[in-house]
C-alpha cells in the first residue's frame, strides 16, 4: 500500500500536542504558558504546544514501528534509500557524520577540494587526512563546476588506501556533476561514492529535474531538504543506499553523536510533512514552479546587459546535467557587479537573493514558488539594470592559483586542534595554516587547516581583501595576520 500520502511522525506530534497532558518534562514553556509573551503571539500557541522533547510514548518510543522510525522510512522510500536519517543540524551534520564514519583517525579519504566547509569540519572532528580532488573551473564566470570522473580516479590512483570518495553535485548555481560516471570510478576503485546534494532535495521528483544522486550509484547522499523544499530552517537529510557499501551501524554511531539530545520535534515534523509533499505532490508543484521558472528566465534573458546562465553549459567540463529551479543571471554586461545590482535591487524594490558575486547573481527558487513572485523579479531586475547600468563589463574574479590543486600537507585535524603561531601573513609562506579561509567571491576556500601557505595565496587573499571582499573564516578580517601550526 502507498503510505507516502501519510504523516505519521506529524500526526503523532499533533495527537498527543493538543490533548492536554500534563507536562512534568522539558521544555521549560510546558507548551507555551511558561513563555514569553511577545514569543507567544509570534510563533502561536499552536507551535509551541508541539515542541514536545524525544521519549514521548506513541511519537518515538513504544510498539514499534514508532512514528519516528515509520517516518524515517517513508522518507528513505521516497528517496530510494535503504536508510535515511532525519538531521536537526543541517547538512552540516551529515558531512560531520559521514566523515566520522568514513574517514576516522589516520584514514585517507579522496574530497572535492572545494566541498563545503561542514566537510572539512567533519574531518578536523574526525582526524581523517583527504586527498584533494580539483572541480573542473569555468574561467569566464569564476565558477567552480562540478568533480569529473577522470579527475576522480586519477585521485583515487593517487591514493590507493582512500576509504570513500566525496563529491558535491549540484554546485551552489545549479550545475551538475556526472555522478554516474563518478560512481563507476568510485567502485571500480573500491569505495563508496559520497554525493553532497544539499542543494538538490527536489532532484528525481519531476521528469524535467535531474535525478537523485542515490539512483545514479551514489551510496551515501545529503540533502538539505529546507534548502528547496517546505521543511523548516536546520533540517535535512542522509541517505544511505542498499548495496552494503556503507556501513549503516557505522554511521548511525557517528549520526547520534553530533547531534542534541533534545533534537526539535519542530524540525522532525517538518521533514516529515516536507516528504509527504514531495512525494505525493511535488511533481506537480514543481510543474507549476518549472513553467513560472522559465517564463521569468525568457523574461530576465531580455533584460539588456544580464545573461541567463544555465542550460547552455551543460557538456562543458564538470556540467553534465543543471537544475532549472536555479536562476544564474551574468550581470557583466550592466557594467556593474553582482553585488552592485543586488543592493541597488534591496534598496528600491526589497529583493532579497541568494547569492551575489563579481559577476554572477543567484536566485533561488523554491519547489512552490509563486508565479507571481516570480513575474515580478523580472520586472524588479529590468527596471534596476535600467537605471544603473554603466558603459563597459565587470571582470569575473578569478580563483586563487592553483588553490583548488592544492593538498594537505598535515591532517586538518593536527593543524586546527596544534599548537598554533599568530604571525605576520608574510611571515606564514612555506608554514602550515590552522584556518580555513575563503574569500567570497568566489567562495572558493583559499586555505584549509592542513594546507601549506603560498606566497601566490597570500598575495590573492591580500588583493581581494583590498578589492572589498570578505573572508570567510580568517580570524583576522583585514588579513594581516594568520595562525599558523607552531613548529616548535
Ligand atoms: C554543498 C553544501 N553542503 C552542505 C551544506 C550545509 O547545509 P546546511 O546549511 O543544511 O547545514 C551547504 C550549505 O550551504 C552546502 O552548500
Amino acid at each position: 500500500m502507498n503510505e507516502q500520502p501519510s504523516a505519521p511522525y506529524l500526526d503523532a506530534l499533533v495527537a498527543h500536542g493538543f490533548r492536554g497532558s500534563g507536562r512534568f518534562h522539558v521544555p521549560g514553556h510546558k507548551g507555551g504558558p511558561g513563555a514569553d509573551p511577545a514569543l507567544r503571539y509570534a510563533l502561536g500557541d499552536r507551535a509551541l504546544a508541539l515542541d514536545l522533547p524525544q521519549d514521548i510514548e506513541g511519537i518515538d518510543i513504544g510498539p514499534k514501528p514508532t512514528p519516528y522510525e515509520r517516518a524515517e522510512h517513508l522518507a528513505a522510500e521516497a528517496y530510494g534509500a535503504e536508510r535515511t536519517w532525519f538531521l536537526t543540524n543541517g547538512a552540516t551534520q551529515g558531512n560531520h557524520a559521514l566523515a566520522l564514519a568514513l574517514a576516522p583517525l589516520g584514514a585517507k579519504v579522496v574530497a572535492q577540494r572545494n566541498s563545503h566547509a561542514s566537510l572539512v569540519d567533519g574531518l578536523v572532528l574526525s582526524g581523517g587526512m583527504p586527498s584533494f580532488v580539483a572541480p573542473a573551473y569555468d574561467h569566464d564566470l569564476g565558477m567552480a563546476n562540478g568533480v569529473q570522473p577522470d579527475a576522480l580516479r586519477e585521485a583515487l590512483e593517487r591514493t590507493p588506501d582512500a576509504r570513500a570518495a566525496f563529491i558535491v553535485s549540484p554546485t551552489y548555481y545549479g550545475m551538475c556533476a556526472d555522478v554516474a560516471g563518478c560512481a563507476e570510478v568510485a567502485h571500480a576503485a573500491g569505495v563508496p561514492l559520497v554525493v553532497d546534494q544539499a542543494w538538490g532535495p527536489h532532484f528525481g521528483f519531476h521528469p524535467d529535474l535531474p535525478a537523485g544522486a542515490l539512483s545514479e550509484g551514489a551510496d551515501a547522499v545529503l540533502t538539505s531538504t529546507h534548502k528547496i523544499v517546505g521543511s523548516l530552517t536546520q533540517s535535512a537529510m542522509l541517505h544511505v543506499a542498499p548495496g552494503g557499501r556503507i556501513d549503516t551501524g557505522r554511521l548511525a554511531r557517528a549520526v547520534r553523536i553530533v547531534r542534541s539530545t533534545s533534537q526539535s520535534a519542530l524540525l522532525f515534523a517538518s521533514l516529515d510533512a516536507a516528504r509527504r509533499q514531495l512525494a505525493v505532490h511535488g511533481e506537480a508543484l514543481l510543474h507549476e514552479t518549472l513553467r513560472a521558472v522559465a517564463a521569468a528566465r525568457v523574461k530576465l534573458a531580455s533584460v539588456p546587459g544580464i545573461k541567463v546562465v544555465g542550460e547552455e553549459l551543460v557538456g562543458t567540463p564538470g556540467v553534465a546535467n543543471w537544475d532549472p529551479l536555479r536562476i544564474v543571471l551574468d550581470v557583466r554586461g550592466t557594467g556593474n557587479t553582482g553585488y552592485e545590482v543586488a543592493d541597488a535591487l534591496r534598496h528600491a524594490y526589497d529583493v532579497q537573493i541568494e547569492l551575489a558575486t563579481q559577476a554572477t547573481m543567484v536566485l533561488l527558487v523554491g519547489l512552490a514558488e509563486s508565479a507571481v513572485a516570480l513575474e515580478r523579479v523580472g520586472g524588479d531586475v529590468e527596471e534596476t539594470v535600467k537605471r544603473i547600468t554603466k558603459p563597459g563589463s565587470t571582470l569575473a574574479v578569478l580563483a586563487p592559483p592553483a588553490s583548488l590543486e592544492q593538498q594537505m600537507a598535515v591532517a586538518p585535524r593536527d593543524a586546527f586542534l596544534g599548537e598554533a603561531d599568530l604571525v605576520a601573513v608574510d611571515d606564514a609562506v612555506g608554514r602550515i595554516s590552522c584556518e580555513s579561509i575563503a574569500g567570497y567571491p568566489p567562495g572558493i576556500p583559499a586555505l584549509l587547516p592542513g594546507e601549506r601557505i603560498t606566497a601566490a595565496t597570500i598575495a590573492y587573499l591580500r588583493d581581494i581583501v583590498t578589492a572589498g571582499a570578505r573572508l570567510h573564516g580568517a580570524s583576522d578580517p583585514t588579513f594581516r595576520t594568520i595562525n599558523v601550526l607552531s613548529e616548535g
